[in-house]
C-alpha cells in the first residue's frame, strides 16, 4: 500500500520537474481562460465534484451578505472570542507565532482542543434560516507543531533540502498533521515553497533550496504528507490537515534578501525560478495559497490581480483559497489594514486581519463596498465558494467537534516514539559534512570527548525561529519537555560505550580530551530580524567571534576539533573552517539533538557509523557579501561522506573586507555622511490609538486617549511637539513625512538620532522609542522608561540614541520611514523639539540607549 502512493508522488514530481525544466508549452488540454505566455495551463488535479458544487450553490443562496463576508475574515485567537465567531459568522481563525489558548504558553493539548471546540460550537450555533458553516483554525506548524509545548520538532526546511528525500518530507508532513489534529486544528500555513536566492534573507531556513527542482519535489511531498494524496482515500482524511503553499510569489528573490522586499524579476524569470513549487503543490491539490508580503517589480503582491487571478486562479486552475498574509493589506496602495477592496478585487479570498478592531472594521468596510458596487457580488461569491469548497473537501461539515475528530487526541500524540525517531532520522539525513581531514570523524565512542560551544546544550539554539514563539528567541528548557540537546545525545551514546564526555561551553577541560566537538551558530530568529543588513555581512565571525576563539584555543593545544555549525543558512565561516579538523553543517535541527551523535560517533560494535547523506541545497559563500553568480566556497550539492574521504586544504581568509556591510561601497568615507534634519516642514504628527486606529494631526488637537499638539514656526518647520498620553494600552505618536530614507551612511559614520525633550509629567507606565521601517517594525522598540523617569521635570534636555543601538533593535536602517515614534501605555506628558540625525557634539546629551 505504502509504495503505491510513493511511486505516484515520484511520478507526479518527475512529470512536473521535466515539464517545467524543459520550459515547453503546456501539453495539457486548453481551458477557457486565454493562455498566458510561459505559464503552463495546469489541469485541475481534482475534477469538479457535482455534489460539492451543488452544495456550494445551495449554501450561497441561503447565506446573508454578513455571513459571506464573515467567512472571508481570519482574526487571530487573541482577538476573537467564540461569541464573536458566532456573531460575525467568522470563517477561520489563526494563532500567530506565539499565540496560545488563554494566552497560556503551556496550554495543554486538551486546552487547545477545548478552544477549538468552543470556536466550532459557536460557528454551528446559527440563527434559524442561516446555514451552519464550521469554522476552521489555521497555524504555522512549519517544523512540526511548533507552537505547542511538548511537540516533537523536525528540522527546518533548509535542512530538509539538504536531505532532499521526498519520502522523508512526506512522513514529516504526515506526522505534523497528526500533531495538529491532536490539538483540534485544521489548516497548516506550510510548506513554504520559496526559492531563497540570497542568504541575507532571514527566512532562508524556511526555504528548501535555491534549486527550484528540489523545492518543487519536496513541497509536493510535504503537501502529500499534510493532506494525503488527491483522489485517494487518504485525502483530507481524519488525520490530515489543509496545506498552504506560500508565499506567492517571489518571496525568496527580493533585492538584498530583504524580508517583505521587492523582487525585481519579470514574469519569465518568476516562471523559471520561483513558480515550480506552486506547479508541484497544485498538482498535489494544495488547498490554499498564501500571498507574499513582498512586491514584484514594485507592485505589492497583495494587490497583483494579474498574478493572483489571471495566473493562479485562471491559468493554473487553482480552485482553493487564496489567503492574505498577516496584516499585509496595508501594503496595497490605497489600502489600510482594515479596509482593502483592492485586495479582494485582486482575488484574495480570506483576509488574515489578526487584530481587533481591524477585523470588525474590515467586515463593515467590505460590506459597504459590496453595497456600493466597489466589490462585485460575483467576486464575493467566488471567494466564498472557494472557502466552502475547501471546507467541504476537508470533511469538516461532517466531522464531529474538533476534540472528537480522530484517534489522535491524547497528549502523547504530540510526541510519539515514531515522531521522535523520524525527527532524529531527519537530522541524520540532513547533516552536511564540509570537511573531515585525516578521518577525525567518526569518533570512537569509548574515547574522552569534550563537547564545547554555546549551542551544544541548548534546545532553543538548535530549534531556531517559529518555535513556541514567533522569533523562537525567548524559549527556556521548560518549553521543551521532550527534547534532547546535542550534548545529551553524545552523553548517552558515549556513556553506553564506556567513554567519557564533558561539556564546557568555552572549551575548558581538566584531562586533555582525545577530541573536541564545538557546537555553535546563529541565534533563533524569524521574519525581518533574521535579515543580514546594515553593517553586517554573511561573515559569521563578525556576528559572533567567540566560537573561533574556542576552536583556536583547542587547536593550539593540539586537540582535534569537530565544528558543528547550527544555522538556518550558509554563512562565511572560512576562519572557523581552517581552525577545525572536521566541519559539519547541522542547520536548525529541531528537538532531536541525538541525531548528531548518531552520525559523528562510530558504532561501538561494528566500528561503522551511519554515513553522511546531506548535500548543500544552497551555494556556500566564499566572501562576506556573496551574491548570485559569485564564486562560491562550496557548490550546490557539495557534501562529503565517510565512504569518500577527501582532505580539504586551507581555504582563503583574505577575501575583500566589508567594513560597512554589503550595501555601502567599501571606499565609503564616514565623514561625508550628511546630517538629516527631521523637523522639516513636511513632517506631520501621526497618532495611533492602541495601535489600532490612526490619524494624522496637523495642529493642536485632542484625540481619544492621546493628545497631541504641533507648533509650527512661521516658515512651516515644526518647532515643538507637545504630547500627552492618557492611561491607554499602548498609544503612540509618530513624526513622519511620508519619505523612506536610508540611514546606512549615517550609521556607518556613527551618527545618532538626537532631539531635545522636556518631560512635563513623568510616565506612569512604560515608554518606548524607535524609528520605524514599515508597519511590522513596531514589534521591536527600545524601552526608555528608566531614562525618561530620571530626567528633570519641565527642563529641556538634549538626548540621543546612537543609530547603532537602534539598528541592534531593528536592523532595517536602509528603509526608515519615520523620524521618531514614541509609545506609552500609561499617563505621560512631554514636549519634543529639534529632531535630527547627526554626529554627536553635545557632551551633556543623555544616551537613551544605555
Ligand atoms: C505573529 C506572527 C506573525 C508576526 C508578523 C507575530 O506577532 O505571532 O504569526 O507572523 O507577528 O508581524
Ligand atoms: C508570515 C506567514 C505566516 C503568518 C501567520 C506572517 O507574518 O509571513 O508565513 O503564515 O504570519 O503567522
Amino acid at each position: 500500500m505504502a509504495s503505491y502512493p510513493c511511486a505516484r508522488l515520484i511520478a507526479i514530481i518527475t512529470l512536473i520537474v521535466i515539464l517545467i525544466s524543459c520550459g515547453k508549452p503546456d501539453p495539457l488540454p486548453q481551458h477557457a481562460a486565454p493562455q498566458q505566455p510561459g505559464w503552463p495551463a495546469l489541469k485541475p488535479v481534482i475534477g469538479p465534484n457535482a455534489a460539492i458544487e451543488q452544495r456550494i450553490k445551495a449554501l450561497l443562496e441561503n447565506m446573508p451578505l454578513e455571513q459571506k463576508i464573515g467567512q472571508m475574515m481570519q482574526p487571530s485567537i487573541a482577538h476573537v472570542s467564540p461569541e464573536e465567531v458566532k456573531r460575525y459568522y467568522i470563517g477561520s481563525v489563526l494563532n500567530g507565532g506565539g499565540m496560545f489558548p488563554n494566552g497560556n504558553r503551556y496550554a495543554t493539548p486538551q486546552e487547545w482542543q477545548a478552544l477549538a471546540d468552543a470556536y466550532y460550537q459557536a460557528s454551528m450555533a446559527v440563527p434559524d434560516g442561516v446555514p451552519a458553516i464550521p469554522v476552521i483554525w489555521a497555524t504555522d506548524a512549519v517544523h512540526g507543531h511548533n507552537n505547542v509545548v511538548g511537540a516533537t520538532l523536525f528540522p527546518h526546511n533548509s535542512a530538509l533540502g539538504a536531505a532532499n528525500n521526498p519520502e522523508l518530507v512526506r512522513l514529516i508532513g504526515a506526522a505534523t498533521a497528526q500533531q495538529m489534529v491532536a490539538t483540534g486544528l485544521d489548516w497548516n500555513f506550510a510548506p513554504t515553497v520559496a526559492v531563497a536566492k540570497n542568504a541575507r534573507w532571514g527566512r532562508t531556513y524556511e526555504s528548501f533550496s535555491e534549486n527550484p527542482g528540489i523545492v518543487a519535489a519536496l513541497s509536493a511531498a510535504y503537501v502529500a504528507g499534510l493532506q494525503g494524496y488527491p483522489n485517494d482515500k487518504s485525502f483530507l482524511n481524519t488525520d490530515k490537515v489543509i496545506a498552504t503553499a506560500k508565499h506567492f510569489i517571489g518571496d525568496g528573490a527580493t533585492t538584498r534578501g530583504d524580508d517583505q522586499g521587492d523582487a525585481d524579476l519579470n514574469e519569465q524569470q518568476l516562471i523559471a525560478e520561483h513558480a515550480l513549487g506552486y506547479f508541484s503543490t497544485l498538482s498535489m491539490a494544495v488547498q490554499t495559497v498564501m500571498i507574499s508580503y513582498s512586491s514584484v517589480q514594485g507592485l505589492p503582491m497583495h494587490g497583483n490581480k494579474h498574478l493572483i487571478t489571471d495566473i493562479l486562479k485562471n491559468q493554473l486552475h487553482f480552485d482553493g483559497i487564496v489567503v492574505s498574509d498577516w496584516n499585509a493589506l496595508g501594503h496595497v496602495p490605497g489600502c489600510t489594514r482594515d479596509n482593502c477592496a483592492a485586495a479582494i478585487n485582486a482575488g484574495i479570498d480570506v483576509l488574515m486581519v489578526p487584530y481587533k478592531p481591524d477585523w470588525p472594521n474590515m467586515i463593515a468596510n467590505t460590506i459597504a463596498q459590496v453595497k456600493s458596487g466597489e466589490i462585485s457580488m460575483q467576486r464575493i461569491d467566488d471567494a466564498v465558494s472557494r472557502i466552502l469548497r475547501v471546507k467541504l473537501r476537508s470533511g469538516v461539515f461532517n466531522k464531529p467537534k474538533p476534540s472528537q475528530r480522530s484517534e489522535f487526541t491524547y497528549d502523547t500524540y504530540l510526541s510519539t516514539p515514531e515522531h521522535k525517531a523520524l525527527a532524529r532520522r531527519a537530522v541524520r539525513e540532513s547533516l552536511v559534512l564540509l570537511k573531515n581531514n585525516d578521518g577525525v570523524l567518526p569518533i570512537a565512542p569509548n574515547k574522552n570527548i569534550l563537547i564545547a560551544g554555546d549551542a551544544a546544550n541548548n534546545v532553543s539554539r538548535q530549534t531556531g525561529g517559529w518555535t513556541i514563539s514567533w522569533q523562537g528567541d525567548d524559549t527556556t528548557p521548560k518549553d521543551f519537555p521532550v527534547a534532547t540537546t546535542v550534548f545529551q545525545g553524545f552523553e548517552s551514546a558515549v556513556q553506553a560505550a564506556g567513554g567519557t564526555v564533558h561539556y564546557s561551553a568555552t572549551g575548558e577541560y581538566e584531562v586533555i580530551p582525545d577530541v573536541a566537538v564545538v557546537v555553535f551558530g546563529e541565534r533563533p530568529a524569524a521574519e525581518m530580524s533574521g535579515d543580514i543588513e546594515n553593517l553586517n555581512t554573511l561573515e559569521f565571525n563578525h556576528e559572533d567571534p567567540e566560537p573561533l576563539k574556542v576552536l583556536q584555543k583547542l587547536k593550539a593545544a593540539g586537540i582535534p576539533t569537530v565544528a558543528v555549525f547550527i544555522a538556518g543558512r550558509p554563512r562565511l565561516i572560512n576562519k572557523e573552517l581552517n581552525q577545525s579538523s572536521a566541519f559539519v553543517m547541522a542547520w536548525f535541527l529541531g528537538s532531536e539533538g541525538g541525531g548528531i551523535a548518531d552520525l559523528l560517533l562510530a558504532n561501538q560494535n561494528s566500528g561503522k557509523s551511519f554515513d553522511f547523506q546531506g548535500k548543500l541545497p544552497f551555494v556556500w559563500p566564499a566572501t562576506p557579501c556573496h551574491v548570485l553568480g559569485s564564486q562560491p566556497q562550496f557548490n550546490l550539492g557539495y557534501g562529503l561522506s565517510y565512504a569518500q574521504p577527501v582532505n580539504l586544504s586551507t581555504v582563503p581568509e583574505d577575501y575583500p573586507p566589508r567594513t560597512y556591510g554589503c550595501d555601502l561601497p567599501e571606499k565609503f568615507v564616514p565623514s561625508s555622511a550628511k546630517p538629516i534634519d527631521l523637523s522639516g516642514s513636511d513632517f506631520q504628527l501621526h497618532l495611533e490609538l492602541k495601535s489600532l486606529e490612526s490619524k494624522i494631526i496637523s495642529d493642536s488637537e485632542t484625540w481619544h486617549g492621546l493628545r497631541g499638539a504641533v507648533q509650527r514656526k512661521p516658515a512651516g518647520a515644526i518647532s515643538q511637539i507637545d504630547l500627552e498620553w492618557q492611561d491607554a494600552p499602548r498609544n503612540n505618536a509618530v513624526l513622519q513625512d511620508g519619505k523612506v530614507r536610508s540611514l546606512l551612511a549615517n550609521l556607518a559614520a556613527g551618527h545618532a538620532l538626537q532631539f531635545e525633550i522636556k518631560v512635563n509629567q513623568k510616565p506612569s507606565a512604560k515608554v518606548w522609542a524607535k524609528m520605524e521601517c514599515g508597519h511590522l517594525c513596531a514589534a521591536d522598540t527600545l524601552e526608555i522608561t528608566q531614562k525618561i523617569s530620571t530626567l528633570p521635570i519641565s527642563h529641556w534636555q538634549q538626548v540621543y540614541m546612537p543609530l547603532a543601538c537602534i539598528a541592534k533593535n531593528r536592523s532595517d536602517l536602509f528603509k526608515i520611514n519615520s523620524g521618531l515614534r514614541i509609545d506609552s501605555s500609561g499617563y505621560f506628558s512631554m514636549s519634543l523639539r529639534h529632531l535630527k540625525v547627526a554626529a554627536l557634539n553635545d557632551d551633556d546629551a543623555i544616551n537613551l540607549c544605555e
